[in-house]
């Protein structure tokens, strides 16, 4: 039921309808009274041929003004319409989609509660169950993951089986009740230099093109600017911190010396949002064996 912010809408609805409805009725009943001359022309000629008779109107025409009438006369006893009149019924598209909704709530709750009786592996290995966690996917988390999860720049690639966070279910699952900061911190006061140094010896980490003396330096300020105390000493990363492994191929931000050096001087600042509130409990396990499944056999 629409609720007017001013009576002056309810009003102009309700004079404009109850307006047609009576005009119509006017109509019928000038009709009905009206002397009509059948068979003689009223002396008008359009286009040659066409003439203008005195008839009275069709008798199926009238009667369906007449049955229009009847309609809406017990359409709007019945239901909202006429401006702010609720209708005998009580019906508004608000209940109904409440309806609507709690009937659908019914026929999945069952799915989701026994779901949620299963272990999160047993569950990414349901048919059902991840046909509804591709849904949610699509649904929730496909804007920024990508349709394919493979993700993008900054937003992590979900069919690996690298983790920033951690990839056994209840990691998995507090990363998507709780979300996710990965913050790391602007190093630029090591200065340019050194950033360069340490800018090879990411590179060199895993395999790149780099300058061995500058790697050399670079790996010694690795531990001596910081680094090791979120990366790990051997750079191998830590998942309590969201601190990426710097020794494998798969890159957040990118492998050039420049996006690297970008990382170091002016730090990095990532939100994965939370989703326990929006979500809830049953989704959010469905959802956690989707991606756990995403990940399998690779
Ligand atoms: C607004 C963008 C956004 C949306 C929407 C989003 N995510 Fe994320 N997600 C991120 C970002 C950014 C990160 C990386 C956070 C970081 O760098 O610490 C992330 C991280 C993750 C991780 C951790 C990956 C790892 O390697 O540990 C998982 C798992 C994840 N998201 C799953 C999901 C799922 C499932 C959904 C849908 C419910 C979702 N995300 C929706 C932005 C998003
Ligand atoms: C306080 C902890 C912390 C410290 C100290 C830290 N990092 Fe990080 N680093 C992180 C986190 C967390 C991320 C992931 C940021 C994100 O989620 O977007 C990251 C990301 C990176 C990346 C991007 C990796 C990619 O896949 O694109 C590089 C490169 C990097 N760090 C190198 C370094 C170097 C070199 C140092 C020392 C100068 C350093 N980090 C110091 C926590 C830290």
């Amino acid at each position: 039921m629409s609720d007017f912010v001013s009576e002056f809408w309810n009003m102009y609805v309700i004079v404009i309808t109850a307006a047609s409805v009576f005009a119509c009725i006017a109509l019928l009943y000038v009709q009905s009274k009206a002397t009509f001359t059948p068979g003689k022309t009223m002396g008008h000629v359009w286009d040659d041929t066409l003439e203008e008779y005195n008839n009275p109107m069709p008798m199926w025409w009238s009667w369906l003004f007449l049955i229009t009438i009847v309609f809406t006369v017990i359409y709007f006893t019945l239901y909202p319409g006429l401006g702010n009149v609720k209708g005998m019924l009580g019906w508004t598209s608000a209940n109904a989609h409440q309806a609507e909704v709690a009937k659908m709530d019914a026929t999945v709750k069952p799915l989701f509660a026994k779901y949620q009786a299963m272990d999160v592996k047993a569950v990414a290995g349901d048919k059902q169950a991840m046909e509804m966690g591709k849904n949610l996917y699509l649904t929730y988390c496909m804007q920024c993951h990508g349709a394919d999860a493979r993700g993008a720049k900054g937003f992590p690639n979900l069919t690996d089986s690298d983790w920033q966070w951690g990839g056994e279910p209840e990691q998995i699952k507090a990363t998507l009740n709780e979300g996710r900061m990965g913050v790391m911190p602007p190093h630029a006061q090591v200065g340019a230099d050194t950033v360069k140094d340490l800018a090879n010896y990411v590179r060199s980490l895993s395999g790149l093109p780099n300058d061995s003396v500058r790697a050399a330096k670079g790996k010694e300020a690795f531990n001596s600017v910081g680094c090791s105390g979120c990366h790990g000493p051997d750079a191998k990363g830590m998942q309590a911190l969201g601190a990426p492994n710097l020794t494998d191929k798969v890159w957040l931000y990118g492998s050039s010396e420049a996006v690297i050096s970008e990382t170091i001087n002016g730090g990095r600042n990532n939100k994965m949002p939370a989703w326990k509130e929006f979500l809830g409990d049953g989704k959010i396990h469905v959802l956690t064996a989707y991606v756990y499944s995403l990940s399998q056999g690779k």
